[in-house]
């Protein structure tokens, strides 16, 4: 059996992990909003329509933040659309699903459903056919306490309070040409500067401070490391925006190639690629930083991250109302990979402070409901659930021995690793992908944390890689292993089966 050995040193932090690393995203796209979040007459659906059963399983995967309204859909949305009483707010053709809108669900239910579910939204303002006025007019919609007409408009919907909004995405994915209202690097990164400014400007926030705390602003960098367009998009658009915005966004949707002309090698070198899709942007950020003399960080919000068959042909008829689409039923082989992204966030939490697992509910999500129904957790609810549950504090730097195949992205590692360490529950946990054939014997050293003692090791593993869950049951789950011996209080040695994903948590 292969051998390889995994070495970590308490001492040796790679970088805190932000919370939000852990955050997701809920589009009007589909069945992600109207029949996922949104069912008034379900039967766990409260006074607002909002499903109990799907904030539940929300809640078991630890998301604190959320992304809304889109997406390509924000590009078209007018969020004024989607305010007000119900009779009054307009039916609209959406051109980025080619759906119809309603408008049942906008801004204030979102924002309720978030106080409900514990958590904090990220608004995205429309830079496709919206105006720097549509996206400052929100933030004083959200933020201002009142005494202004856009202001008054949500106090008289019901919401004396201000609602604080901190997050905002200035646009989505505006590099594509996919993308309503798509523009040139120049022209979004300077649409972007004034957008960033207006809407700080109207949150109160002058030279001298801010009135509610400063927003956190994202800037639209490339939909994907495969526009011909990377990394110059990013480059330009920074050197617009750097001393107005905090973070850079960043997407990216894996798909295993089901024709079979492609080899499973070149899914499973997702990871690895993932990796060096961030560490351009690591540089990129570092060279805009010096050429612009800052002496700001701006970070890393990898706000769209998944699975994704994009290859997959639309079953659903144009201008259906929340049409089944995007509806992705996860396999073993997706959450293997799943987990292995996973990884590579958690090992760039230096630079990746906020990432967003696109989407949460029914489009290309974690969680499945059935109108009028039940709910399902589909594979790749698993590894996001232990990770968001246990790998929290810090990440430490591994050294490892693996071997490596070659995949379309270049070579990857067989095993690949995480190692986080918490030092407010003297936690450490241990995340590992083994993308081989074989089983792989794996020797842990995993030094200056204390002596350690196992408190669960669970494990992913299938014979078959199409096995999938369903309404029907749960195939794919992870499943309990005898705990392990601790030689010397740091070392241990593991057996991985072929093509499997082992989660270990330790106290310390
Ligand atoms: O998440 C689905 C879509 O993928 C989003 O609307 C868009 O931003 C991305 O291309």
């Amino acid at each position: 059996m292969k051998k390889t050995k995994i070495f970590a040193d308490a001492n040796l932090v790679i970088g805190q992990v932000s919370p939000t690393l852990y955050g997701s995203f809920i589009e009007h796209l589909g069945r992600a909003v109207y029949e996922g979040i949104y069912e008034p007459g379900h039967p766990t659906a409260d006074e607002n329509g909002f499903r109990g059963d799907v904030i539940a399983l929300i809640k078991e995967l630890n998301v604190p933040i959320v992304r809304y309204p889109g997406g390509n859909f924000v590009s078209g949305y007018d969020w004024k659309d989607g305010i007000g009483p119900r009779e009054g707010r307009p039916v609209r053709l959406d051109l980025a699903w080619h759906t119809t809108e309603t408008n049942e669900f906008g801004t204030d239910e979102f924002i309720k459903w978030c106080k409900k579910a514990g958590i904090e939204p990220m608004m995205a303002v429309n830079m496709g056919t919206g105006s720097i006025r549509d996206a400052a007019q929100l933030v004083e919609y959200c933020n201002h306490p009142g005494g202004t007409a856009i202001s008054d408009l949500r106090r008289a919907n019901g919401a004396e309070e201000p609602y604080g909004v901190k997050y905002w995405c200035i646009g989505n994915e505006m590099d594509g040409p996919w993308q309503i209202g798509h523009l040139s690097a120049d022209e979004y990164g300077k649409k972007a500067l004034e957008a960033a400014k207006v809407m700080r400007w109207t949150n109160g926030e002058t030279d001298d401070g801010a009135l509610n705390g400063k927003l956190k602003l994202i800037v639209s960098g490339s939909s994907n490391h495969e526009m011909k367009t990377f990394p110059e998009w990013d480059r330009i658009v920074l050197e617009h925006t750097f001393e107005q915005v905090d973070f850079l966004s960043m997407h990216r949707y894996y798909e295993y190639d089901r024709t079979g002309e492609r080899p499973l090698e070149d899914f499973f070198g997702a990871p690895d690629d993932m990796n060096v899709y961030i560490n351009t942007l690591k540089a990129t950020l570092e060279y805009v930083r010096a050429k612009v003399r800052s002496e700001k960080r701006v970070y890393l919000s990898f706000d769209e991250w998944n699975i994704w068959t994009q290859s997959s042909k639309r079953k659903e008829p144009l201008w259906k109302k929340a049409p089944h689409l995007l509806e992705d039923v996860y396999t073993f082989r997706d959450a293997l990979v799943f987990a292995g992204l996973m990884n590579t966030l958690l090992n760039n939490c230096d630079a990746v402070r906020i990432g967003c697992l696109a989407q949460l509910v029914n489009v290309i999500a974690p969680i499945m409901t059935e109108k009028g129904g039940r709910t399902f957790k589909q594979s790749i609810f698993y590894p996001f659930r232990y990770l968001s549950g246990y790998a929290r504090g810090e990440t430490v730097r591994t050294f490892s021995d693996s071997d490596l195949f070659p995949n379309k992205y270049g070579a990857a590692r067989f095993i690949n690793e995480a190692v986080n360490y918490d030092p407010a529950t003297r936690t450490l946990v241990v995340s590992l992908c083994n993308f081989a054939q074989d089983k792989r014997e794996i020797e842990l050293e995993l030094r200056s944390f204390g002596k350690l003692s196992p408190l669960e090791y669970a494990e992913m593993t299938s014979p078959d890689l199409d096995a999938v869950n369903g309404f029907d049951g749960e195939r794919v789950v992870p499943q309990e292993r005898e705990l392990p011996a601790v030689k010397d209080g740091s070392r241990v040695t593991l057996t991985l089966p072929p093509m499997s994903w082992s989660f270990l948590r330790f106290s310390c």
